[in-house]
């Protein structure tokens, strides 16, 4: 996830650029760069980290006259943090900024350095731009040979491309990344990935849809849809309220970072799933060679998604897997062979107990992985090879975004890990390449869902204490969902295998004891069923999620009908995730802030 900014007009680009990147630099902040046009020529600048930099290298630059300016902030994707890396790129006249992913790239790239072209960095975007000069060497404008770069161009993006061959137009497209366009009475055109940078600047914008591209002059927005016929702006009245602004018109961002969780799903499958076969760009497959076992290790959320993905390795790769409690891990003396792959899972890559077991992994000759969400966080500069999550940057402390996205691409990394193996047949790997790409569309949240959740909530204030129960890769979700509402609700919750209930725990069952039970439809239903009715004959107090209709649950929410287990996992994942959020609303907590914690937990 990057954030970018656009400016056409007569004020301070300089400014009104880094004033939009600073708005935006929740979305990416490993490098940030701006390119400005004014009376035919450019002046362009880029900083490696947080936008302070840019502000640092940009402070003698002055622009004061017409000119078309575009910015970008960084998460990176493909290629390292560097400055080379660092958006906008440059052909030989032209810049551009990107946000999102173009799949097709290596192909391109391959074509263009066939032709002669010369690549500075290692991003996917860098394509854009030469194409674009390509294509307009070939044109009769710039708009024709734009309109056919993008047509050429595979996957998502918002783009803003500015040229030296029409030096008072910025170029826009989008497809599956936000964008949006401002106007005012000043015959000014901002460009932003989403509203904030524009609160204050513009009276009315223009949320383009995807297939949108076109170009804006000072007098004109020209927009065209995917048909590639031209279509009127369909401007709204901007909101004032930038920290609602922030969180998308949220109440927190832990609710925002639920409502995302389809965008940064899909972002996460994108580039990687063909198909039979899943594509890690970013590794070898010659780090499984030798490999007999997988050692995951990780704390909180993300040993929850670790202990998701021991499931899967072990059913479709058929691989030995392990999981490891970071923090326990790290104190007694374990055997590590290296006939083991060892893999690190962090959002943040910087907290100190997981960190420590990596090391510990070097030091013993293991290969090391790191799945991570955090691109240049210190696990990821030390592990042999990483898979980033691309969940953006998560605010909320009680994670969501970034569990979903782990699991994501332990799903994938399983199938891909299944093919090296051959453990599945190829059939099979389709299949579930297929599901992996519905899981965008499990995760949405309807209003009816999110209203039921919080009229439920309402009867889940008090008690002795919550049991989430689920069977096999349900019961690391029914300890996600535990976590959850003790972090931000302050009850006591335990995650628990179902069948376990009986062997201590349903003592504690009376109309006071809340269970939330997880019973999909495809794994386990008639066991795990029985593991509740037990509760219910002890008077538990049930609420049931399952896509099949439970008459002895006090309460209940219905789930979808899905073709497997694991897109029950995900729609029932945001159920949890949506149930504690409305619980702590209702009991006046600090949902994005709970206290005693912190999102990244560097110390012991
Ligand atoms: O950044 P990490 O994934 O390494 O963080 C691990 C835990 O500290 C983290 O998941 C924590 O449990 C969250 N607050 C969970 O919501």
């Amino acid at each position: 996830m990057c954030g970018i900014v656009g400016y056409l007009g007569e004020k301070d680009t300089k400014e009104i650029l880094l004033s939009g990147l600073k708005e935006l630099e929740y979305r990416g902040y490993d490098s940030a760069g701006i390119a400005v046009l004014q009376d035919g020529n450019f002046n362009s600048y880029k900083a490696v980290g947080k936008l302070v930099n840019l502000e640092e290298k940009t402070k003698d630059f002055v622009t004061d006259k017409f000119a078309a300016g575009i910015g970008h902030t960084r998460w990176a994707t493909h290629g390292k943090p560097t400055e080379l890396n660092a958006h906008p790129h440059v052909g030989q006249s032209s810049y551009v900024v990107h946000n999102g992913i173009i799949e097709n790239y290596a192909t391109l790239k391959k074509e263009l350095t066939s032709e002669g072209v010369k690549f500075l960095s290692q991003t996917d975007t860098e394509v854009i731009v030469h194409q674009f000069e390509k294509n307009l060497k070939k044109s009769d404008s710039a708009f024709e040979a734009f309109t056919k770069t993008v047509s050429e161009l595979e996957g998502a993006y918002a783009i803003l491309l500015v040229t030296k061959s029409e030096d008072k137009t910025i170029f826009f497209a989008k497809n599956g990344s936000p964008m949006l366009v401002g106007i005012n009475e000043e015959n000014e055109k901002y460009f932003a990935s989403s509203d904030t940078p524009l609160i204050g600047r513009c009276s009315d914008v223009n949320y383009f849809e995807d297939g949108d591209y076109g170009f804006v002059t000072k007098n004109q927005l020209a927009i065209f849809n995917k048909k590639n016929a031209k279509v009127e702006p369909k401007f709204t009245k901007l909101s004032t309220n930038k920290l609602s602004a922030q969180k998308d018109g949220h109440r927190f961002f832990m609710e925002k970072e639920i409502y995302e969780q389809s965008t940064v799903i899909s972002d996460t499958l994108l580039g990687r799933l063909r198909d039979s076969q899943v594509l890690f760009d970013e590794i070898e497959s010659s780090l499984f060679d030798g490999i007999n076992e997988i050692k995951l290790c990780a704390c909180g959320t993300s040993y929850h998604s670790a202990l998701s993905a021991s499931y899967m390795f072990e059913r479709y790769a058929k691989i030995k897997t392990s999981v490891e409690v970071a923090s326990e891990f790290r104190y007694r003396e374990p055997v590590m062979t290296q006939d083991t792959l060892f893999v690190v899972i962090s959002q943040s890559g910087e907290t100190a107990d997981t960190l420590e077991t990596l090391k510990m992994a070097k030091r013993n000759n293991l290969k090391t992985l790191v799945i991570c969400n955090v691109d240049n966080s210190s696990m990821v500069r030390l592990a042999d090879a990483s898979i980033l999550t691309r969940a953006g940057v998560e605010k909320g402390v009680a994670s969501t975004k970034a569990f979903a996205t782990q699991v994501t691409v332990f799903w994938m990394l399983s199938l891909y890990v299944a093919k090296l193996k051959n453990s599945l047949a190829d059939a099979e790997i389709a299949r579930q390449i297929k599901l992996l790409r519905q899981v965008p569309a499990s995760v949405k949240v309807t209003d009816d869902r999110h209203e039921r959740i919080k009229r439920l909530s309402k009867r889940y204030l008090h008690g002795h204490g919550f049991f989430f129960i689920g069977r096999d890769v349900f019961f690391p979700l029914a300890l996600e969902g535990a976590l959850k509402l003790k972090e931000i609700s302050y009850l006591h919750a335990e995650g628990y295998p179902s069948g376990e209930m009986k062997h201590g725990p349903i003592a504690l069952a009376d109309p006071e004891l809340f269970t939330i039970a997880l019973l999909p439809q495809h794994l386990l239903y008639e066991k795990a069923k029985s593991n509740v009715e037990e509760l219910s004959a002890r008077d538990s107090t049930i609420c049931v999620i399952s896509p099949i209709v439970f008459d002895k649950a006090d309460d209940f929410i219905q789930t979808g009908n899905h073709e497997d287990y694991m897109l029950e996992f995900f729609e029932m994942m945001v159920v949890v995730q949506l149930l504690s959020l409305e619980i702590s609303v209702r009991l006046g907590n600090d949902v994005d802030m709970p206290r005693n914690l912190a999102k990244s937990v560097t110390v012991e």
